[in-house]
């Protein structure tokens, strides 16, 4: 990974994948964007747009729309394209378009040369990633989905308006799918150096484990409840997606809540889960195991299980 001329190579460009360009443009992430689209007028008017920007933002990033022989040199290709559920359709006929629409991205990457780092947005998240990581025939370190990231920092927002601190002294995890059975193993969650379950279990406390409770269940409706407001969710993830760029371009080894294959960790084999990984110019590096308790053990076990059994619709 250079990180002399660092180039990402952005597939798909609606609001989820713009809304990377656009906080990788602000935060100067990047030196070299490329956008792709199988709308190739749209990519084109994107990276007017962008560029149109660029004075405003102390940024010298070259942006253009281009095609995918452009991510031979890359050192990331984020994925954020995608169908959208038609009505009436299951999520597994769902996936199983998304599948096509990623074989017909993820071959002609891989035909480019390519040899860094993927980085999936598409939903269902796990499971893409799982997909692309098969069908790209790369290393699992260097397939990487945005897995609980977002949801992860959607909690630490929650928690910090809650507690009144500083969310990023918040340490606290969502972890499973990025979904319905995603959850937080609240045994695991400090802020600074005290557990969150102990400050509330305190005489003083502000909050009690009820509060922790509903506190997840609306982790878990956020995206919901953005969706009926206005329709899709895109800043979020998008400044996810800029996250974890940032943690591998910097060779942070920062810890993120990505989708990564776990091999032996938290019992499950085979399968890309949200869970704390350590970051770094090489993919992940490492896949945290926390110590859960039995119950978010066998939680996490039911999540893996439910992606799983989504990822068997597709064989
Ligand atoms: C989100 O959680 C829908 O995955 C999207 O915002």
């Amino acid at each position: 990974m250079r990180i002399d001329n660092r180039k990402v190579g952005l597939i798909g460009t609606g609001m989820v994948g713009m809304s990377y360009a656009y906080s990788m443009l602000n935060q100067n992430a990047c030196e070299e964007l490329v956008l792709i689209d199988l709308d190739k007028k749209r990519a084109e008017g994107e990276a007017m747009d962008l560029n149109h920007g660029l004075a405003f933002s102390g940024s010298h990033m070259k942006i253009y729309a281009g095609e995918y022989e452009d991510c031979a040199d890359a050192d990331i290709v984020a994925i954020c394209a995608g169908v959208a559920q038609k009505p009436g359709e299951t999520r597994l006929d769902l996936l199983k378009r998304n599948r096509e629409v990623f074989r017909s991205i993820i071959e002609p990457v891989t035909a480019s040369g390519f040899s860094g780092i993927f980085l999936v947005a598409t939903n269902p998240v796990d499971v893409m990633t799982r997909v692309t990581c098969d069908l790209s025939g790369f290393p699992p370190e260097r397939v990487i989905g945005t897995g609980t990231a977002l949801d992860t920092a959607r909690l630490r927002y929650m928690l910090g308006e809650t507690l009144r601190v500083d969310p990023r002294n918040i340490h606290a995890y969502v972890i499973g799918e990025h979904g319905d059975s995603e959850f937080v193993p609240w045994s695991q969650a400090m802020f600074a150096t005290r557990s969150i379950e102990e400050i509330v279990a305190g005489d003083e406390s502000p909050i009690r484990m009820e509060d922790l409770e509903r506190i997840s269940e609306e982790v878990r409706e956020s995206a919901y409840r953005i969706i009926e407001a206005k329709r899709a969710t895109y800043y979020g993830i998008g400044m996810a997606m800029t996250r974890i760029t940032r943690a591998l371009f910097g060779n942070e080894n920062s810890v993120l809540t990505v989708s990564a294959l776990l091999n032996g960790e938290y019992g499950q084999r085979g399968v890309f889960a949200g869970v704390p990984c350590i970051l770094n110019q090489n993919g992940v590096r490492r896949v945290l195991e926390l110590d859960l308790t039995d119950t978010e053990w066998e939680k996490l076990a039911e999540s893996c299980e439910i992606l799983r059994e989504s990822y068997r619709g597709l064989e």
